[in-house]
């Protein structure tokens, strides 16, 4: 019997979710449903994105704790997959005791492991608001496309961001341009996995969608960089060790932890085991990631590095990365509110009407969605060679 391990992306707790998001994880659902009526030994797992600067960022414009928004969100999130049937083992959150101490044990095994080092850097402050600006708390041009951007990833050109790179650069909080100030922070020396994952990503291809691939022959062949996996931020999983009682680990690398953390979880609620979905060895196992494109690096290079540099434990063999879906030619998204809501579908129409419309046409097209008076059109675009920049 195979083992089937199936890791749905944790969509973070800072808006309703859209369309977009559902189509990117409905794959997911499929698997499991199907594997298991196959008799396989399934397990699939998922949980809200708790942290990060997404969650911290909306708590500032509503004027409320990231707790309370996290916790709103996650509900929600909870009842619309229950509502469209999804059939997680366990459906899990970040912002929970479990998932810190799993996330804090990886984090120290890589550090013993020497994969992890402190160096002090310029990081983005804010005078007016008097506190460092990590991550999403900058907006600015992105130094690739020219196009606006935010200090983590661009959304236009898929290029991994710090702060720093942005040209034009303001404050997400009071809109000021930002001053630069030294901090010590943790790296992550994902360069060292280099070689590694290029083996790793050329073998396992086969097993990923085009746009996975291609993305990933790209920041392989641009050559990784070392990334911070610490940030100066208030709300996330502590730091385990002196000196770093005000920052948080990187939201990006705990959360993706959540994939082994919650199988930890599922395991000590239900008195399952964990060790044969994740333990190499004799056994087979094969691990599906379900997600949106711009998740990809985040599954194909720097987990399976933590994986690697962990050791013993099972990279992902299928990466089934969705394309972005658009309204009126722009891509959905939640901080920026623009999207097809949950809600608002689940409100007007059956959840069997809309996973089939979503699956049939999804996958690997994009879904373009305009509005016309009341009503919603939609129409697919196939994208076969999808390119880094589309
Ligand atoms: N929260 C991220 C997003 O919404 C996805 C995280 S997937 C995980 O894009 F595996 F890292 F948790
Ligand atoms: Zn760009």
């Amino acid at each position: 019997m195979a083992n089937i391990f199936i890791g749905g992306a944790w969509p973070y707790a800072n808006g309703s979710l859209h369309l977009g998001r559902v189509a990117s994880l409905l794959p997911g659902d499929v698997l499991a449903r199907y594997f298991r009526a196959k008799g396989d030994n399934v397990l699939y797992v998922s949980g809200s994105d708790c942290h990060g600067t997404p969650v911290a960022v909306q708590a500032i414009r509503e004027g409320v704790e990231p707790g309370h928004i996290a916790g709103h969100y996650h509900r929600e999130f909870a009842d619309g997959f229950k509502q469209l049937g999804f059939t997680y083992d366990l459906y899990t959150r970040t912002d929970q005791r479990f998932h810190h101490e799993v996330v804090q044990e990886l984090f120290r095994k890589l550090l013993e492991q020497g994969y992890l080092y402190s160096r002090t850097v310029q990081q983005t402050y804010c005078e007016t608001d008097a506190r460092f600006l990590p991550d999403r708390y900058v907006e600015g041009i992105c130094p690739v496309c020219a196009k606006q951007a935010r200090g983590d990833q661009c959304d236009h050109c898929s290029t991994l961001l710090d702060p720093a790179d942005l040209l034009e650069r303001t404050c997400g909080i009071c809109g000021n341009p930002p001053v630069e100030r030294p901090t010590e922070h943790y790296y992550f020396a994902l360069s060292r996995f280099q070689n590694e994952l290029a083996g790793y990503a050329s073998q396992a291809a086969a097993g990923w969608r085009e746009n996975a691939v291609q993305l990933t022959r790209r920041y392989l062949e641009e050559g990784l960089r070392d990334r911070a996996a610490t940030r100066d931020l208030s709300w996330g999983v502590d730091v385990p060790l002196p000196g770093f009682e005000h920052k948080k680990i990187y939201v990006w690398i705990e959360a993706v932890s959540g994939y082994l953390s919650a199988s930890k979880q599922w395991a000590s609620e239900t008195g399952g085991r964990w060790e044969p979905f994740w333990l190499d060895g004799e056994r087979d196992i094969t691990a599906y990631y379900v997600h949106g494109k711009d998740n990809v690096p985040f599954h194909t290079l720097i987990w399976p590095a933590f994986l690697l540099g962990a050791g013993g434990l099972h990279l992902p063999d299928r990466i089934i990365s969705c394309e972005y879906m658009t309204l009126e030619g722009k891509k959905f998204s939640t901080s920026r509110n623009w999207a097809v809501w949950l809600p608002y579908m689940l409100s007007r129409y059956e959840p069997d009407s809309i996973r089939y419309f979503l699956i049939a046409n999804g996958p690997e097209k994009r879904i373009l969605i305009f509005r016309g008076g009341n009503s919603f059109t939609a129409t697919t675009e196939n994208c076969s060679a999808p390119s880094a920049t589309s």
